[in-house]
Order: C-alpha cells, then sequence, then structure tokens
C-alpha cells in the first residue's frame, strides 16, 4: 500500500467512525519495524503530515527528530495528523508536554516502547480518533489521577491496550456511535475496571462497545471482587455474563454469578443468583435475570409467592429463600414446575397457619432426593388432628423439614412435635360424645313416631277411629292417600 493511500485510509477512517457509523474496524497509522530510517533522523515523513519515529530516547530526542524528520528546514513542527512512535525508552509519556505539537493529531500509536505512565490530560482540542498503546507496560500501579489522562477525547473510537499488562482502565467519555477497544493479552486488568467501563458505556444511549480479540481477552479478579472465588481469570464471555447481570438485576437486589450446569454434552448455561434479603419489599421481584436458580428475599414483607407459578422468569428457580416474611399459603404451589424442581423451599417465621401435607408429600415421594423445606418459627392453627397427623406426617418426613421441631402452635403453647393426643383431643372427645347422645335420642324420636303412627293404623284398621291425637288434627289435602 503505497503512502497516498494509507493517509487517505485515515481519513476514511475518521469520517467513518464519527459521521458514518462504520461496523469495520479500522487501524491506527501504524508502520512496520522494518520501515524504520537507516539515516541520521530517527524519524521519517511518510506522508504529507505522518510520522514514524523509531528507538528515540527521550522527549527531547524525540522532538529534534521529529524536527529532522521529511525536508523540513523551519524550526516549526509540521502540522502531523497521524504519529506512530516506536521502541521509545521513555518510560513514561507526558501528553502535557506536546499540548500544542499534538492539536491535529487523528491517530497515535505508541508502541513496544516499555511505557508504564501516561501523564498530562490530551486536551479536547484534540481530535485523536485512534490510540494505539500495544505492547507497554503498564503495571497495576498506574495512580488514580492518572486515570483522567483520555477523559476528554470526545471522538476517540479506537483505543488499543493489548499487551500491556494494564490494570485499571482509564476513563473514557467519548461521545462516538461506536467503540472498539483492544484489551487482549492482559492478565491483570481487573474485573471490575472493566465493568464499570461497560457500565459507563451502556448508560448513555446510542453508543455502543466493542472489543477486538475477546477470545484473548481476561481479567483478574481480586479480593474484593467476590463472583467468581474458584476462579482469578475470567475469560470475556463470563465478564460479559456478569454484565448483561448488572443490567438484568431487579433494582435494590444482588446479582451473582452461581455456576455452570450442563444441560445437554455441549450445552452449559450459567446460572444466576439472585439475593433481594432485608429490601423492604412487599412483592416478589417480577423480572429475574434470565437463568435464575437461586433467589433469596429473607426478610422483606412479602405475603404471596404465586410468582413462582405464574412469573416466565420464576422458571429456572430451585432455590427459594423467603424466612421472615409474611406468607400465609402455599396453597398456589400445588402442581406447579417449582414444586417439581425445587432443592430448597425456606419458608421460616413466616404466617403459615396450616401446613398442606398433600402438596409436599407429592414432592417428596418422587425420586430427586434433594427436597428441602424449612417451616421452622410460622404458628400454625393447632387442634387434634394436628396432634393426631400432622405431627406423625412430619416426624415422617423429618428428612425433607430438618427444623420440623421448630413448628409451633398459634393457639396453644406448644410447638406441634409436643402436642399429646390425650391432652389436645379432650375436649373433641367430649363434643363427640354429646353427638353419640343426640344421635341416639332422634333415633329414639324416629323410633316412637314409627310406633304411634302404626298404632294408629292398627286402631283405624281394627277399630274404626282414629285415637287421640291424631282424630283431633285437621284434615290436610292429601289425607286422601292414606284413606
Ligand atoms: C497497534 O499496534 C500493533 C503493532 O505495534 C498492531 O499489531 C495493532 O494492529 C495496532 N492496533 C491498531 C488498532 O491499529
Ligand atoms: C527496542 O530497541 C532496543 C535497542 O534500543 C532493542 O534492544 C529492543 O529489542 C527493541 N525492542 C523491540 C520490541 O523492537
Ligand atoms: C505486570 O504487572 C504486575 C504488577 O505490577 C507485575 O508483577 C508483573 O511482573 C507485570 N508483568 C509484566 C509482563 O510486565
Ligand atoms: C473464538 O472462540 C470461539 C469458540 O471457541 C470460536 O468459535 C471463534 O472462531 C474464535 N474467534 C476467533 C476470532 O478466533
Ligand atoms: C466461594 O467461597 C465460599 C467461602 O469461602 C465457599 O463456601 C464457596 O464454595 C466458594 N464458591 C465457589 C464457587 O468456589
Ligand atoms: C414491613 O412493613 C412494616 C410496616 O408496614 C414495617 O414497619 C417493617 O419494617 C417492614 N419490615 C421489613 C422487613 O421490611
Ligand atoms: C439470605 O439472606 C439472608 C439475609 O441477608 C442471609 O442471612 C442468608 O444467609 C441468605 N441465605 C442464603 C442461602 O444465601
Amino acid at each position: 500500500m503505497n503512502k497516498e493511500r494509507k493517509y487517505l485510509c485515515l481519513w476514511i477512517f475518521y469520517i467513518y467512525v464519527t459521521i458514518i457509523q462504520c461496523d469495520e474496524l479500522a487501524s491506527c497509522y501504524n508502520q512496520p519495524p522494518e520501515s524504520c530510517p537507516n539515516n541520521q533522523c530517527k524519524c521519517i515523513l511518510t506522508d504529507e503530515s505522518s510520522i514514524f519515529c523509531c528507538r528515540t530516547r527521550s522527549y527531547d530526542d524525540l522532538f529534534r527528530n521529529i524536527m529532522c524528520s521529511g525536508n523540513n528546514t523551519s524550526t516549526k513542527l509540521p502540522a502531523i495528523k497521524a504519529l506512530h512512535i516506536y521502541n521509545m525508552t521513555a518510560d513514561r509519556f507526558d501528553f502535557g508536554k506536546f499540548s500544542n505539537q499534538l492539536n491535529h493529531l487523528i491517530s497515535l500509536s505508541i508502541t513496544s516502547s516499555s511505557v508504564n505512565r501516561l501523564f498530562g490530560r490530551l486536551e479536547h482540542t484534540h481530535q485523536i480518533t485512534c490510540l494505539n498503546f500495544s505492547n507497554n507496560a503498564f503495571g497495576t500501579e498506574w495512580p488514580l489521577n492518572e486515570l483522567q489522562v483520555l477523559e476528554n477525547l470526545k471522538t476517540l473510537a479506537m483505543l488499543d491496550f493489548s499487551h500491556t499488562n494494564i490494570s485499571k482502565l482509564p476513563i473514557i467519555k467519548n461521545e462516538v456511535p461506536k467503540f472498539w477497544i483492544d484489551l487482549s493479552y492482559n492478565n491483570n486488568t481487573q474485573c471490575d475496571s472493566l465493568l464499570e467501563l461497560m457500565g459507563s458505556v451502556k448508560s448513555s444511549q446510542n453508543k455502543q462497545l466493542l472489543f477486538k480479540n475477546t477470545n484473548d481477552t481476561f481479567c483478574n479478579t481480586t479480593l474484593s471482587f467476590n463472583w467468581f472465588n474458584s476462579t482469578e481469570i475470567l475469560a470475556f464471555d463470563q465478564i460479559k455474563i456478569i454484565d448483561k447481570l448488572n443490567t438484568q438485576c431487579p433494582s435494590g437486589c444482588k446479582c451473582k454469578w452461581h455456576g455452570y450446569e450442563m444441560i445437554s454434552d455441549k450445552n452449559v448455561l450459567n446460572t444466576v443468583e439472585v439475593d433481594c434479603s432485608n429490601n423492604k419489599l412487599s412483592y416478589l421481584p417480577i423480572n429475574l435475570p434470565e437463568n435464575t436458580v437461586v433467589l433469596n428475599v429473607t426478610n422483606n414483607n412479602i405475603t404471596n409467592i404465586d410468582a413462582l407459578v405464574l412469573v416466565d422468569s420464576y422458571k429456572d428457580l430451585r432455590f427459594f429463600y423467603a424466612d421472615k416474611n409474611k406468607v400465609s399459603s402455599i396453597l398456589a404451589l400445588e402442581g406447579s414446575r417449582f414444586m417439581d424442581n425445587y432443592a430448597v423451599l425456606s419458608l421460616k417465621s413466616n404466617q403459615l397457619k396450616s401446613i398442606p401435607m398433600y402438596i409436599l408429600e407429592n414432592s417428596f415421594t418422587r425420586s430427586f432426593e434433594g427436597h428441602l423445606v424449612n417451616l421452622g418459627g410460622n404458628q400454625l392453627y393447632c387442634d387434634c388432628s394436628t396432634a393426631q397427623y400432622l405431627k406423625v406426617w412430619l416426624e415422617a418426613n423429618h428428612k425433607h423439614i430438618p427444623d420440623y421441631r421448630e413448628i409451633q402452635c398459634e393457639n396453644l403453647r406448644y410447638k406441634v412435635v409436643d402436642l399429646d393426643c390425650e391432652i389436645v383431643c379432650v375436649t373433641q372427645t367430649d363434643w363427640t360424645d354429646y353427638m353419640y347422645y343426640v344421635i341416639a335420642a332422634e333415633i329414639s324420636a324416629l323410633l316412637l313416631l314409627i310406633g304411634k303412627v302404626s298404632y294408629d293404623y292398627y286402631v283405624f284398621k281394627t277399630a274404626g277411629y282414629l285415637p287421640w291425637p291424631a282424630s283431633k288434627m285437621p284434615k290436610l289435602p292429601c289425607d286422601w292417600v292414606f284413606e
């Protein structure tokens, strides 16, 4: 490619990214090491406003050599539009020193230069579209006040930080519709710094962040970053999952990656954990992130758990922790997908008044071992049948209801397991005995009536008159049946 065409490409790139939104990734002005000049001057003008500099040793050295590049005899620097500094031996690069000289730059590359610090702010007058810092040595020590170094670059569309050992990413406040960044081959990039960048771009509309070389992009989890404590280095795919989680997470809740789940030999699902505990919620959150398997809504004011059955985003839920709420019924769960799949249903210290044994029983009898239900701290309405049936049932299913000993009675000063039939059922026995008397009395009365009617009939047939009081009763319209 000849020099004129390279220059043209750069301009087209600039116009594309700032005016037209292109999907193709352009590169910065970049010369191969073979193009390094062999003469006295370390810089070479490759076209009328693009300069390539090799192996300069200091800023002064760099200035001097930019001046001698091309046939420039004046003492004024040319209006450079593209600059590639290759293998410079300065360990820090101070943009402040260049403020005036770099005013017309569109593309700046400082590559293979063992630069470990960037200083000074590039001012907004700079129209830099492409920055390439590939192959440098930004360590983890990049101080906070230097993160603003690129803040004023409104037209920055391509930033190459590959092979730089960068840890914390600088703040970007550009205004281009599509922003490409290359963070490949850095194992020290902090995941939260990367997520912050992804979040800041997403918070502004009509802006898109695109990553180059994602297969070789990783980030480092630190101790403060507690999402993946099993893996230290995260692949880009996982970062994207976390980033997506952050946007889908219900407000006031915390969402975490839970783990992998094999759905078939090839398909792996990244499952999600949502923590909405201590939140003063009176309803279950409606929109859970995709593949949410764990939901913790402990210590809220939730009265109703119908969402478990009705809401689509609850379809993968298997661990439901809703301790310390105001749930009064689990009848809605009958026959639901949740009851087929759940591993934990935790409803400690709620307001359940009864336990529908048949709903739970169905899930316990399925072959899957993991169905655990916590019901401790609920205050049931207890009566004789609680003592006769529920207590026995709880004891039989203690493996599934480990805290069954903590279930209380609201109306009696007992725990359900301490209920004694001989005490609880006494009043009920009296009442049933009384019922027997009533029934016996009713049967006797009926027998008497039948006897009296038979006697009347017999007397009427044999003696021809009705005994008292039948004879005194007025005739009814239907009496002809008997006569
Ligand atoms: C940055 O420079 C390196 C070589 O120094 C090159 O391989 C890479 O493509 C450049 N990146 C961009 C975006 O131009
Ligand atoms: C940079 O230049 C030095 C000599 O000044 C050389 O030893 C080194 O290999 C060069 N590095 C690269 C990446 O070309
Ligand atoms: C990257 O930075 C870390 C932390 O400053 C340092 O320990 C490590 O040696 C650096 N790696 C390279 C290849 O420079
Ligand atoms: C990145 O990895 C995926 C899956 O391993 C592969 O399909 C894709 O081709 C890779 N992309 C590149 C640019 O290497
Ligand atoms: C994360 O750490 C906690 C406590 O250190 C541990 O219980 C848990 O199993 C770890 N999670 C993973 C996925 O390793
Ligand atoms: C539940 O609501 C009541 C008032 O309605 C409030 O006093 C209480 O703090 C709430 N509890 C929780 C855990 O949000
Ligand atoms: C649910 O949240 C509560 C309150 O934050 C916490 O104490 C409990 O350990 C959590 N449960 C699980 C299983 O994470």
